[in-house]
């Protein structure tokens, strides 16, 4: 393989997003992110050495269909990662990777987005393995790792549940919130954000966090909550300070970090933590507040959380 491309849309996008990191640091491959419904229409670079993976949760989603059509008529190597059976991309495709998440009754996805992060991380280590990039040790402790995820994942349900419930009542009021990170945590923050517009309704904007001084920073008012995910130590300290510029400019920050990274950062903001694991990882222990905090913040808005009004579960048509 000369490159992957992911192409995907909304979730399975972000999904894409985090992936891309994982695919690069452990495969030393190039790897792009599409949206679907751009890729679509664009002139894609790719042949029979790109592999190109569609993540879709339903399976039906017209862009990402249309865009699998476009990558086989290109013949790249097509990979599928799907939760339902025989759905028309999984039908399509040579490859399917099976997320088995469970019927997912809600139109904000929440299980099926974890299993696309770990479908990814999964074929991450995969690639690597098989391409030499990663030696035997590393292999067998990249798959003890990602075994230990899911009693990390319940744990942090367990304990960011009612933290979460607490903090909508400071947020349901507010008609704006923001959303920062850097690299994975820009991903995570981004599928916090889609998680809050989904389904309360609240005007949220997303920003890899540097760039916030290019011209966002000047909607940042007195008592406006900014949501920083600070889960990369190689860019704790830079996302720290963007925090600090928003709060000299009345933000009132909340941030979601690791355990151990409480310690470091001051006292007076409101900091949420989640259990230890690898950087690779690490976004799916992230995500999860940030889906509670959703789902408390559209119950205190007497929204229809599993329904949201002009959303459908799989977007059939452009
Ligand atoms: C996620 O909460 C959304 N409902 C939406 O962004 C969804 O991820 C997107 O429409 C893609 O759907 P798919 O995974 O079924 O292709």
């Amino acid at each position: 393989l000369e490159k992957i491309v992911i192409i995907g849309c909304g979730s399975a996008y972000h999904a894409a997003l985090v992936g891309k990191r994982v695919i690069e640091k452990l495969c030393r491959i190039p790897c792009q992110v599409e949206i679907a419904s751009e890729f679509r229409y664009s002139e894609p670079l790719i042949d029979e050495k790109t592999l190109a993976v569609f993540i879709s949760q339903s399976g039906e989603t017209a862009d990402t269909l249309a865009s699998l059509r476009l990558a086989k008529w290109c013949k790249a190597q097509v990979l599928s990662i799907v939760n339902v059976k025989g759905s028309a991309i999984a039908s399509e495709s040579e490859n399917v990777i099976f997320t088995r998440a469970g019927r997912e009754v809600a139109v904000a996805t929440t299980k099926a987005y974890s299993a696309q992060l770990v479908s990814l991380y999964a074929l991450a280590i995969f690639i690597a393995f098989n391409t030499g990039k990663i030696t035997n040790e590393e292999n067998d402790s990249l798959i003890k790792e990602l075994e230990a995820l899911p009693k990390k994942i319940k744990e942090t349900i367990e304990l960011s549940d009612e933290n979460m419930e607490a903090l909508a009542k400071t947020l349901y009021e507010k008609d704006d919130i923001f959303f920062i990170g850097r690299l994975s945590d820009y991903a995570t923050a981004s599928e916090g954000a889609l998680k809050m517009k989904e389904i309360s309704y609240k005007n949220c904007q997303t920003y890899p966090s540097g760039e916030l001084k290019h011209g966002t920073i000047s909607l940042i008012d007195e008592g406006t909550p900014v949501i920083a995910v600070v889960g990369d130590g190689r860019v704790f300290s830079k996302t720290l300070s963007n925090i600090s510029e928003c709060v000299a400019r009345g933000a009132r920050p909340i941030i979601i970090t690791e355990d151990n990274k409480r310690d470091i950062i001051k006292n007076d903001y409101e900091i949420i933590t989640v259990p230890g694991t690898i950087r690779e990882f690490r976004s799916s222990l992230l995500v999860l507040p940030l889906q509670l905090l959703s789902y408390y913040t559209a119950k205190l808005c007497g929204c229809d959380i599993d329904r949201p009004k002009n959303l459908a579960k799989s977007v059939t048509v452009e």
